[in-house]
């Protein structure tokens, strides 16, 4: 049979053997194959029923427009340069100069799986051969795209840019929702409305960065997070990136994404091969909250370990810095057991000569003069108080005044002729070399045997601005790899071991990571104003069980503001929920009002973390955020009052994500003093009407329980 006849498929039986229709997840993928012609999506985008693939090629038929081609271009799935088409090019190679405009015919196509196939493409002129994979979620709806090209003729490819896939984008979809940050600041919302030419995102950090988040959303001007088409992208990935969003002169949009090469980094030799990082894509006609609760089903599946409990953290950073001392870990360990910690996971400054970040980095040994009796007591005590013991490590990098260095001085990444770019007095170490990942293994794997250790925050605290390896080439992209088999190699020995991924909090927190860690650390700023902003960023992308969310101190150490324990303890509730703080320096009445606000968490957990995400439509001074069970039966929100109110009376909360057809009684049961039952009360009016806030002080977070009854 015809392998384009075996691809017709789903209930929307295509009437065209050309089209190859891939459902799921409420997300409709119409394709448009045919060996010898070009590979192309004709639609992406919420599932339209019962419809023939032909009659969107009727309905989008267009005349010739003067000037231009007299046969249409269609956008092809890498969109090369030799098919004409007037977007930027999702393939850009070339053989010594030769061979630069390809045109990628189909040669085959499988149907691997029930949601996804595999489409083999060559030029063949140059003999190169691209073949492309879809996925589709069977439950989020989200797709995945990968690209993998193969130097097929018999003279090396120089790759200078290959998307993971080139999409066309609904003509509506003008308005973008980009993220950004910097250190202490992350995944701010930026909106910008697409005008024609290019809209670009490009990193160069060599990790996924602070500055430039590998995903957008996109809706059109009326788009809210309960109403309208929307679509988000994500590349997953965590080095180097371009994200692009064109929109041409005849009013086609296309999005690409793909890993940004940096000069000559990939050179393919007869028979070599390269395959891009995976763009993650969806789309709802139901607004941007649909998006988040699709991306955050997909994400939850993909996690090493999605159904590992998310045991209530001690971190002991923001309490010691770099002052350890066994007494006093000892008595910090008691303290946060006393609030109810599960995990007390010990920060930087354990090992070698790190007194400071100035030495020690990479001597993966722990500091005898510190420690006289190693770390053993410390886990042991940890243990005997009903907690995980975890640990802090930053393999990548190096300090040059470690014994490491001064043993391996050449284990470094770096570019001759250049001076090392100097940040935070540390060095990136060269993980293509196996005799560096061999260490680091050695390291961990001992540490994690001797230790009994349960949980690693892997950090990664600064950018790779002089990415050279021994061959003087750019390595990001074989140092991303090299990392990913490193993670993947310690988990392959220590199957239970959770792993964070930290990165100077939320600089690698990208799909790619999330594969092989189950947590990112989402910022180092735990001011608790300033984080429901930051968790509601990152909740764009990463589900709440993902998000590390901590109390911090009463005078934040990133921004010098004060709050009282009830607004820090009830922002944390909301996340992966932990602290960060020196718990003498609180009193004990503070620390009774932190230990009820983890027993409210413990106690809701499973609704925090397995609930569906909901934004609330808030005035701009309030944040309002929920998590709703998946039969709507029971709801908790977090409502936080981050201004003065405008008006002498706050507004009225109208809460989303509930049955309109159902009761639900309604408590606020935070902070403690707020409390009494109230309703029940119809869902449409909760939704639609709205409850009448209390007044309240600034930095004030309440939270409401919500129940059905019968
Ligand atoms: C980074 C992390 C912090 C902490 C320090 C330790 O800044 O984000 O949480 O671990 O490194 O040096």
């Amino acid at each position: 049979m015809d392998s384009r006849m075996a691809m017709a498929m789903t209930k929307s039986e295509p009437a065209s053997p050309r089209h190859v229709c891939l459902t799921g997840g409420g997300t409709l993928l119409v394709l448009d194959l045919c060996e010898g012609e070009r590979a192309q999506i004709v639609y992406a985008g919420p599932d339209l029923g019962a419809v023939d693939p032909v009659e969107l090629d009727l309905l989008s038929k267009r005349q010739h427009a003067p000037g231009g081609p007299t046969e249409p271009i269609a956008l092809s799935l890498l969109n090369a340069i030799g098919t004409g088409h007037p977007s930027p090019p999702g393939l850009l190679a070339h053989a010594g100069g030769q061979h630069w405009s390809l045109d990628p015919r189909i040669v085959s196509i499988v149907r691997s799986e029930e949601h996804s196939c595999t489409i083999v493409t060559r030029d063949e002129a140059s003999r190169i051969c691209a073949d492309h994979t879809i996925t589709l979620g069977p439950e989020s709806g989200v797709a995945s795209f990968a690209s993998k090209i193969r130097n097929e003729g018999d003279v090396s490819l120089w790759l200078e840019w290959c998307a993971a896939a080139c999409l066309p984008l609904d003509e509506s979809l003008t308005r973008v929702t980009s993220f950004t940050g910097r250190w202490a600041s992350e995944f701010q919302t930026e909106m910008h409305d697409l005008v024609r030419g290019s809209f670009l995102r490009e990193n160069r950090a060599g990790r996924t960065s602070h500055d430039s988040y590998p995903g957008l959303y996109l809706g059109t001007p009326t788009t809210g997070d309960a109403q309208g088409l929307a679509c988000a992208l994500h590349l997953g990935w965590s080095g180097n990136h371009r994200l692009r969003v064109d929109r041409l002169a005849d009013n086609t949009s296309s999005i690409q994404a793909g890993e940004l090469l940096l000069p000559g980094e990939i050179k393919l030799a007869p028979g070599e091969t390269y395959t891009t990082p995976m763009l993650h894509a969806c789309w709802s006609s139901q607004g941007y909250g649909d998006i988040t609760r699709r991306l955050h089903r997909f994400v939850r599946t993909r996690l090493p370990q999605p159904d590992a409990p998310r045991p209530v953290h001690y971190n002991t950073w923001e309490a010691v810095y770099f002052d350890h001392s066994p007494e006093k870990l000892f008595a910090l360990a008691e303290r946060a057991a006393a609030v109810g910690a599960e995990r007390f996971v010990l920060d930087d400054g354990w090992f070698g000569a790190r007194r400071s970040d100035r030495a020690g980095l990479g001597d993966w040994f722990v500091a005898e003069d510190v420690y006289p009796d190693g770390l053993k007591p410390l886990a042991d005590h940890v243990r005997s108080l009903g907690m995980e013991f975890g640990l802090w490590f930053e393999p990548e990098m190096v300090n040059p005044d470690s014994e490491l260095y001064r043993a391996h001085p050449d284990w470094v990444l770096g570019v001759e002729g250049l001076e090392p770019i100097a940040s935070r007095n540390q060095l990136p170490l060269d993980l293509t070399r196996p005799e560096v990942c061999d260490y680091l293994f050695e390291r961990i794997d001992a540490l994690v045997r001797e230790l009994g250790i349960a949980y690693i925050k892997w950090d990664m605290n600064r950018d790779l601005q002089h990415p050279g390896g021994q061959d003087g080439r750019a390595i990001v992209h074989d140092q991303v790899r090299a990392l990913y088999d490193l993670i993947d190699r310690i988990r392959a020995a220590h199957s239970d071991l959770v792993i964070e991924s930290c990165s100077s909090g939320g600089a690698r927190a990208d799909y790619g990571i999330l594969a092989r860690t189950d947590r990112v650390w989402t910022s180092d700023n735990n001011d608790a104003r300033y984080r429901h902003a930051i968790m509601r960023g990152g909740a764009h992308f990463l589900p709440l069980p993902v998000l590390g969310n901590h109390v911090g101190p009463k005078r934040c150490h990133t921004t010098g503001r004060r709050f009282d324990m009830a607004f820090r303890a009830g922002t944390a509730v909301f996340g992966h929920m932990g602290m960060e703080l020196d718990l003498a320096d609180e009193s004990e009445a503070d620390r009774a009002v932190l230990a009820k606000a983890i027993a409210l968490h413990k106690r809701h957990r499973g609704l925090i973390h397995g609930g569906d995400y909901h934004r609330l439509e808030t005035p701009p001074h309030i944040g309002g955020i929920g998590t709703v069970s998946p039969d709507k039966d029971e709801a908790l929100f977090q409502i936080a009052v981050l201004e003065q109110h405008p008006g002498t009376q706050p507004p009225r909360i109208r809460f989303a994500g509930l049955d309109p057809d159902k009761r639900y009684r309604l408590e606020c049961i935070w902070p403690d003093a707020m409390g009494g039952e109230q309703g029940p009360f119809a869902g449409s009016a909760l939704i639609h009407y709205g409850l009448q806030m209390p007044l309240t002080w600034p930095d004030t977070c309440l939270i409401y329980h919500l129940e059905a009854v019968e």
